[in-house]
């Protein structure tokens, strides 16, 4: 803290370095893609320029003379050892991002707080949760976005003020700040992805619905539950186990009393084309006896373990299967540690995917079984208001423990970023197809290796609207594979939020069904009929959905276009930039929800434009305007935009037996009578597809008159061949004498009242 380093930076095309030119301070270890061509800045739509006294940095758009970065005015630079600080005005009041956190998706910024240090915290507001994002997007008054990132990955604190302003207090590391400017907000997410790394690319199996619950208890559980799911012809591709399958909560062992029968089982899964997927923690347990416990024994011996000083020996903490060590995700020796026990494990249960949660890293004592030393990084000089509890070793391990390549204090928000890496990398080597990854705890770039789940909600309405904004701010940080726990994890659910909340998760990119230990049972087939039936109804919609959200996570993974969009990104206006009850999938279909109980009518913004209803194919004119739909117990509303062209498949009980479906297409002229879309297909698994060109890809356009296709690529032949099987056109103001399909006559109907 004693001393006062002067301040320089440099500028490569969008990154502002602020750092001691003296001294190497930590840095985070992301290998971010810096543009590669120095672009000649005056080519750019931005000056940067500084003022010396006091120190502030500005960066203008040329194009509208827009301050998107100055740090003149809201806070001084001050650059100590273990607090720095830097405030910045923003455009507007608009602003997304900034997480992870439970809140309304556009930021209150009237003098607020929020922490950044990965915790184990059930989701609630004003809290830091698992996972830390320090990127923002913010909109100026001429409704252009910008995006700023600071690659910083210590404990953090950033306050808001009217100004509008905010300002980072960071306890350590540099200020290396990376500005996107836009000008659209998928422009900034794509410019964003492109640092940090572009979203995976899901397995289509990863798309269908999952079901998993704490408390399975053992194999005959497991199966009846397989079994009343298979019987109620529910769509279900994916069954998942909780910590109950362990032998005494250990990784990387399987009960082989309660579950005997794990292995048949996913073998059935299998048969039946469906998949599995089982959770391991990051804590290994070091009370077994020598030489009976490979995962520990293994990693002792190679040093994997995070020790709490250097050199010194593993920290230890509690979790779930009692006294834990933990593994440095960090250590060069983590991969093939890491590999060798999944790919052993393997070899018992087929799994297809690993659930990686308590990767904050969670940890049941403060610290260690022992405590935390005092010293300056298990006490730092600034104690956040912001992060819970104030203390960093709350909950987690003491900062000061050592890892590989820097403390746990700059580590720490990288725990679930690291292991997350790691497994997706094992399980990508011993499965040699796509995976599914799911982390708890993520840092900007964990989206390259898998999904993310919002951990621990409640099983009431205000958790199931705020799962809205925790999927669409995923968005924004490069991780669209994002999900809720269907039907709420803590406390009893019911029939209409468990209906409710299947509608909506229908619509989440990642749709699991999860529950805590001790709840009745919720999966789908529980329910009674009626409800079985509106389950069964919203998930077939999902799946013939399938081929269209598929092709968003192509996109996504060539080119970092999000999957969801909140509906800002269409139509950024004063009224679309507070909706976060209504989102879109891609720019094509808007889903408008039901959040509250006992309410079955919905008040939907419809940006201008034509929409079309899902299930009808009846037009709505829109000029930017609120309607109120209804909203019945048993339906989600479902709009297509004008100017769009679906990609549908026949729906089955899973997507292994859908995928051999007839395709169909959902026409939706805009207002000029036009549309278009598009379809990617491949096998759905291969990792390989998009590289060797072992894919199709189809480009559809509409006019009045005729639905056409253009095939960019066709790489990817099946066997029993792609079929179209039907088209529904919507928006025919007249209905025509015949119709024909490749030249020769089919068969149609025409709705001369809905106009389909
Ligand atoms: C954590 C997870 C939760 C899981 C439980 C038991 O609380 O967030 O999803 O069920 O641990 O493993």
């Amino acid at each position: 803290m004693t001393k006062k380093p002067t301040p320089s930076f440099y500028l490569c095309d969008k990154e502002i370095r602020i750092f001691d030119p003296q001294e190497r301070r930590y840095e985070v270890p992301l290998n971010v893609h810096k543009p590669s061509r120095l672009t000649d800045i005056s080519d750019c739509d931005y000056t940067v320029s500084y003022v010396k006294e006091p120190f502030g940095l500005i960066v203008r758009r040329k194009s509208t003379n827009t301050i998107i970065f100055n740090s003149a005015k809201a806070a001084p630079l001050i650059f100590a050892d273990q607090y720095i600080q830097i405030g910045t005005v923003l455009a507007s009041k608009y602003l997304y991002g900034l997480g992870e956190h439970q809140d309304k998706f556009l930021i209150d910024i009237n003098w607020t707080s929020r922490g950044f240090w990965a915790r184990d915290q059930a989701p609630r507001v004003n809290t830091n949760l698992y996972g830390v994002h320090p990127f923002y997007m913010n909109i100026d008054k001429h409704g252009n976005a910008y995006g700023v990132f600071l690659l910083n990955s210590n404990a953090m604190q950033v306050d808001f003020q009217p100004l509008p302003a905010l300002t980072y207090r960071t306890m350590g590391g540099v200020l290396d700040f990376y500005i996107f400017t836009g000008p659209s907000p998928i422009d900034v997410i794509q410019q964003y992805t492109e640092l940090i790394g572009r979203p995976y690319f899901p397995p289509y199996w990863a798309l269908g619905f999952h079901l998993c619950r704490w408390g399975y208890e053992n194999s005959r559980n497991l199966k009846e539950v397989i079994k009343r799911m298979r019987d109620s012809k529910i769509p279900y591709d994916v069954q998942w186990n909780d910590i109950d399958y362990m032998d005494r909560h250990l990784d990387w062992t399987y009960n082989t009393k309660n579950f005997a029968e794990l292995p048949e089982i996913v073998e059935d899964l299998h048969a039946h084309g469906q998949h599995y997927i089982m959770i391991v923690d990051p804590g290994i347990s070091n009370q077994q006896r020598e030489g009976t416990y490979p995962p520990y024994d293994k990693g002792l011996k190679e040093g994997i373990f995070i020790t709490d000083s250097k050199g010194g020996k593993p920290i230890v903490g509690r979790v779930w299967p009692g006294d834990t060590v933990f593994p440095d995700f960090f250590h060069p020796k983590a991969f093939s540690y890491w590999h060798d026990l999944a790919e052993k494990f393997h070899k018992q249960i087929p799994f297809d995917g690993l659930w990686v949660d308590m990767n904050e890293p969670s940890n049941f004592v403060s610290g260690s079984e022992d405590g935390c030393l005092y010293n300056s990084l298990n006490y730092p000089p600034f104690s956040s208001p912001a992060i819970l509890g104030s203390k960093l070793f709350e909950q987690t391990l003491c900062p000061s423990a050592h890892q590989n390549l820097s403390s746990h204090y700059n580590l720490h928000n990288m725990y679930g970023y690291s292991e997350t890496k790691i497994t997706a990398m094992s399980l990508e080597k011993i499965l040699r197809k796509r995976t599914l990854v799911i982390s708890r705890s993520t840092f900007p770039g964990s989206g390259v290796y898998g999904g993310h789940w919002s951990g621990d909600n409640h099983a009431n309405w205000d958790h199931l609207y705020y799962s809205i904004p925790e999927i669409l701010n995923f968005q924004l940080f490069g991780i669209p594979m994002v999900g809720s726990d269907v039907c709420g994890f803590a406390g009893p659910t019911n029939a209409e939020l468990c209906t409710r909340w299947t509608q909506l998760g229908a619509f989440y990119p990642f749709m699991r069904n999860h529950n805590n230990l001790h709840m009745p049972d919720q999966d789908p087939a529980v329910f009674d009929e009626h409800i079985q039936n509106a389950m069964r109804q919203v998930l077939l919609i999902r799946y013939s959905l399938l081929p269209y959200l598929y092709t968003l996570f192509y996109n996504s993974h060539i080119n970092g276009t999000p999957v969801l969009w909140p509906l800002f990104f269409l139509e950024p206006n004063e009224e679309t930039f507070t909706i976060d009850q209504q989102f879109l999938w891609g720019n094509g279909l808007m889903i408008s929800p039901v959040v509250r109980p006992s309410t079955f009518e919905v008040k939907a913004y419809f940006p201008e434009g034509s929409w079309y209803d899902f299930y009808t194919g009846t037009k709505i004119g829109s000029t930017g305007l609120y309607m109120i739909l209804d909203a019945p117990w048993d339906k989600i509303n479902l709009h297509v935009r004008g100017g769009t062209i679906l990609p549908i498949i026949e729906p089955d009980v899973t997507t292994t037996a859908s995928r051999k479906k007839k395709f169909g297409l959902f026409v939706a002229p805009d207002t000029q009578g036009k549309s278009k879309g598009e379809l990617f297909w491949d096998d759905g698994v291969s990792l390989d597809s998009i590289k060797s060109g072992k894919f199709t890809h189809l480009i559809f356009m509409a006019t009045e008159q005729n639905v056409t296709s253009q095939v960019l690529r066709s790489g990817y032949t099946l066997a029993a061949g792609m079929y179209l099987g039907h088209a529904i056109i919507c928006g025919v103001q007249k209905c025509p004498s015949h119709a024909t399909a490749n030249g020769k006559p089919v068969k149609f109907q025409c709705e001369s009242t809905s106009q389909v």
